[in-house]
């Protein structure tokens, strides 16, 4: 068991070492990275030694036990004056039966250590996956998106969102801005049910989403979450995403998110295989592809959670505005932190500690709510 679970802690810190090795050299932190590395492995080590000195014991002790009875057999034979074929025979049953004893001993060892395995497992497998569809009234099917006084919290005392109510009609646009850690990625995981809410309802096409099974409810969304993935393989497969999309959609999806434009300089354009994590290509370049693939399949609901942070004014301003001519019937929710990503929203949300503060026009929440005032202030020399 414990072998196990420090083999365990071994491989999860190798992967972390390898995966985070830009940071670590950044930072100086190699000695210290090196130190906690020894110091899991020589605990793997004595575990181990541990383990094989119990190990290394018992071998013998069976073989002893082993012979002992083979000339326990044949001392008893002889005193029973048995035949020499009745001896053997005797012996090569009790052969057959100490080997399979044997194995069965061996079987435990497996099982303790396939045991350690099965706890983790069970760990994942046990986590609810919110398949409970459960029956609640419905919404205004007027709007694609609402909310209606919704509070959550990720848990303990801290309540994350409180009272958040505003309702979206179909082809509009939602802005979402505020300071870092105000709950705006919280938000984006509620309207996808990736948590339930604690009060209040969040309404979809007005149907409350803990009424759809996920599958449809995910369906009709094209997100780009804050820490976008890419994978290890060719530029058409990351936007396509395994979802066979015609070569039309993956182009024009590559060409409103702006992306087409560096994957024509590629020599291989959209067989380009990306290196691991894509590795190969900038910041801006990975915001981009994140976009292609949340377009592609045409969704009902585009989600861009700070997706276009990383690019310069002039490609962001260009992006926003091939999403309104190219997917003008896609309702757009625009998670950022600059006023200019948000600016011709039909609705934008100023959040603050969990809560709304301002909700309007650009124009309205200039004159009436100083929160957003101050935030476009402070970014007025950056062209908003
Ligand atoms: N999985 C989680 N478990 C517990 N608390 C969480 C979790 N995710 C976020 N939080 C907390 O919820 C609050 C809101 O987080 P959220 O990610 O929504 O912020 P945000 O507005 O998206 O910030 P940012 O602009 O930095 O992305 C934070 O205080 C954060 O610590
Ligand atoms: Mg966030």
């Amino acid at each position: 068991m414990t072998v196990q679970k420090n083999g365990d802690r071994m491989v999860r810190t190798v992967q972390e070492d390898i995966t985070g090795i830009r940071v670590i050299k950044a930072l100086s932190k190699t000695e210290h990275e090196s130190g906690k590395f020894g110091g899991i492995a020589s605990d793997l080590a004595s575990s181990e030694f541990r383990a094989q000195r119990v190990m290394s014991l018992t071998n013998p002790l069976t073989s002893l036990i082993f012979n002992l009875g083979l000339v326990a057999v044949i001392v008893a034979g002889a005193f029973l004056s048995a035949e020499a074929g009745d001896i053997t025979g005797f012996l090569t049953y009790f052969i057959i039966v100490l080997n399979a004893m044997l194995g069965i001993s061996r079987i435990f060892v497996i099982l303790s250590r396939g045991m350690a395995s099965a706890e983790r497992i069970e760990k994942v497998l046990a986590l609810d996956e919110h398949e409970k569809i459960e029956e609640h009234p419905a919404g205004d099917r007027a709007f694609a998106v609402e909310f209606k006084d919704v509070s959550f919290s990720y848990g303990g005392d801290k309540e994350h969102l409180t009272g958040i109510s505003f309702a979206l009609k179909k082809g509009a646009s939602l802005g979402i801005i505020g300071p870092t850690g105000c709950g705006k990625s919280t938000v984006v995981n509620l309207l996808l049910r990736l948590y339930d809410v604690s009060a209040g309802a969040v309404y979809v096409d007005g149907q409350d989403v803990r009424s759809l099974p996920s599958e449809e409810l995910r369906k009709k969304f094209g997100v780009v979450f804050q820490n976008g993935y890419l994978m290890a393989s060719s530029i058409r497969e990351n936007i396509d995403y395994g979802r066979d999309l015609p070569e039309e959609a993956i182009k024009r999806a590559a060409r409103c998110a702006q992306a087409e434009e560096f994957i024509k300089e590629l020599p291989e354009g959209y067989g380009h295989d990306l290196a691991q994590k894509a590795g190969d290509l900038s910041g801006g370049q990975k915001q981009r592809l994140l976009i292609a693939r949340a377009l592609a399949a045409s969704p009902e609901i585009v989600v861009l959670d700070d997706s276009s942070s990383a690019l310069d004014y002039a490609t962001d301003a260009a992006l926003r505005r091939a999403l309104q001519r190219e997917y003008a019937g896609t309702t757009r929710i625009v998670v950022a932190q600059r006023v200019s990503s948000v600016k011709n929203c039909d609705l934008i949300l100023v959040l603050e500690n969990g809560s709304v503060t301002g909700a309007g026009t650009h124009e309205t929440l200039m004159k009436t709510c100083p929160e957003y005032r101050a935030i476009a202030e402070t970014q007025m020399g950056e062209a908003v």
